[in-house]
């Protein structure tokens, strides 16, 4: 048998999204007839079911919250992963959204125990057999949820693309969803004489698609005459905060990356109601930043002072998260964060592989038969990259309006709660209406990119 490979790259960058076509946005699922090629059943009959009655958000279908909670369950799984990884001097930043959402294209042609790996370590096998079949039509619904909310300041973007080795046939059905669905057209390339011109092609792609924030994702050497297919997906986001911060209250200050640690960070200071919890219990505070237009938000989680990162870290699930997000009240609060620049790439082979996802890499177990035409050569994939970008400023972007505000005096009011993010913070950039995670991140180290 003849082994070929099969390269995934993926990347992200941070600030702004989306696009998808109009028909899926409006289409019915028998509009997209797709029969995967093969089907998984959990053998455990249900899941533990919620004790809590759940409350789907109004105006929301039920399946396309239950994916999007699939989708959380796997954020925090690799988040939590990749921080137990990591010194915890180390930023993380990437868009767990983007992944599960590359890799649900692959679900479409897995069978056999690739399927089953991509159906728990995505969390597919915690939702009802009709979303799993059609998890493909409800990606779609869950991209037109995030990305049409248009709005002059705020930008969310994805773009996914396959590239595939010119004489390879690939199964034209798997070719028509994956286009109608990520919008992603495959391109033709010629990876067997041409791979480096080929690995330039698609990084240039990709550079383009992020308005050139994120390039270089597929390294040197990772396409080589052997590639058959290469996944590619991007998300750029761009946003202003809904309260922007005044530039003239923005000093610099000590961030404390650990006890015997730091280094000073243009600090931002507003004060203003915002959605706010401190859980004592957790010995966490909990503050929300929204940005204009749309449900957009950034989630800032910031230990009490004494308590480690590492902590909260590993004591977090879901559940808890939930808790927290809920527990938020309109305060308030006095707010100082850093401005800060957070850049992170890893290999998603080698941290998909840790949480279980061995076959889809392995050139002797993987099956794909759902990708390519007839007997078309075996797939697998040989590796996956990931690349994600965030800048946090006072404005998000250029502001026009430099609005005359007398700077206020930084003393703190005791009677005032205050949110201080002078040592290691978690960040979430969600669409809060039905908590999708499109960014995840830890900050903790901003001494050099502020
Ligand atoms: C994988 O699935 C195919 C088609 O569904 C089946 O014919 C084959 O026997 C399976 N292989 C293994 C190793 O289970
Ligand atoms: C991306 O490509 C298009 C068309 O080739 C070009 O017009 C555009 O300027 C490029 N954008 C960037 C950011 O390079
Ligand atoms: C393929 O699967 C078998 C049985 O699960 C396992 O022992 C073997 O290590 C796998 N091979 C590779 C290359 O992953
Ligand atoms: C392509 O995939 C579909 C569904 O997964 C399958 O029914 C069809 O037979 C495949 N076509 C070829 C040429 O393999």
């Amino acid at each position: 048998m003849k082994l070929l490979a099969c390269t995934w790259a993926l990347w992200v960058l941070a600030f702004c999204s989306v696009q998808a076509t109009k028909d899926i946005c409006n289409a019915k699922p028998k509009d997209l007839p797709l029969e995967p090629m093969c089907i998984y059943r959990n053998t455990y009959p249900e899941l533990q079911p919620t004790k809590e009655p759940e409350k789907i958000p109004a105006g929301t279908n039920p399946r396309v919250w239950e994916l999007s909670k699939a989708n959380s369950h796997f954020a925090l799984s690799l988040f939590k992963q990749l921080a137990e990884g990591k010194s915890s001097d180390e930023n993380i930043f990437l868009s767990p959204i983007s992944i599960s959402t590359a890799f649900a294209m692959t679900k479409l042609g897995a069978c056999n125990s690739t399927l089953e790996q991509l159906m728990k370590v995505f969390h597919f096998d915690s939702i009802k057999e009709k979303t799993s079949d059609q998890v493909h039509y409800f990606f779609a619904k869950l991209n037109c949820r995030l990305y049409r909310k248009k709005h002059e300041t705020t930008e969310l973007i994805s773009a996914n693309r396959l590239f595939g080795d010119k004489s390879t046939l690939f199964n034209e059905s798997f070719q028509h969803i994956s286009e109608m669905v990520y919008g992603a057209k495959l391109m033709p390339l010629d990876f067997k004489e041409k791979p480096e011109v080929s690995r330039m092609a698609i990084n240039e792609w990709i550079a383009n698609k992020t308005e050139n924030r994120i390039k270089d994702t597929l390294p040197e050497g990772s396409i080589d005459t052997n590639t058959i297919l290469v996944l590619v997906n991007a998300i750029y986001f761009k946003g202003q905060w809904r309260h922007k911060f005044d530039k003239q209250n923005v000093l610099k200050s000590d961030f404390h990356v650990s006890e015997t640690h730091k280094c000073p960070v243009p600090m931002m200071y507003q004060e203003k109601k915002f959605q706010y919890a401190k859980i004592t219990d957790d010995k966490v505070k909990i503050l929300e930043l929204p940005y204009s237009g749309g449900d957009i938000t950034m989630v800032l989680i910031l230990p009490f002072d004494g308590t480690d990162l590492s902590e909260v870290v590993a004591n977090m699930n879901l559940k808890k998260l939930v808790g927290w997000l809920h527990a938020m009240k309109e305060t308030s609060v006095s707010v100082q964060v850093p401005r800060f620049r957070v850049e992170d790439s890893f290999s998603l082979k080698e941290q998909l592989t840790k949480m279980g996802l061995e076959d889809l890499f392995s050139p002797v177990n993987a099956s794909l038969p759902g990708m390519v035409a007839g007997d078309g050569p075996n797939l697998y994939i040989s590796d996956a990259y990931h690349k994600a970008f965030l800048e946090v400023n006072e404005e998000g972007s250029e502001a026009a309006a430099a609005t005359a505000v007398v700077a206020t005096g930084r003393s703190l009011n005791i009677y005032r709660d205050y949110f201080i993010a002078d040592r290691p913070f978690l960040l979430l950039i969600r669409e809060a209406s039905i908590n999708a995670l499109i960014f995840t991140g830890r900050v903790a180290n901003p001494c050099e990119s502020s």
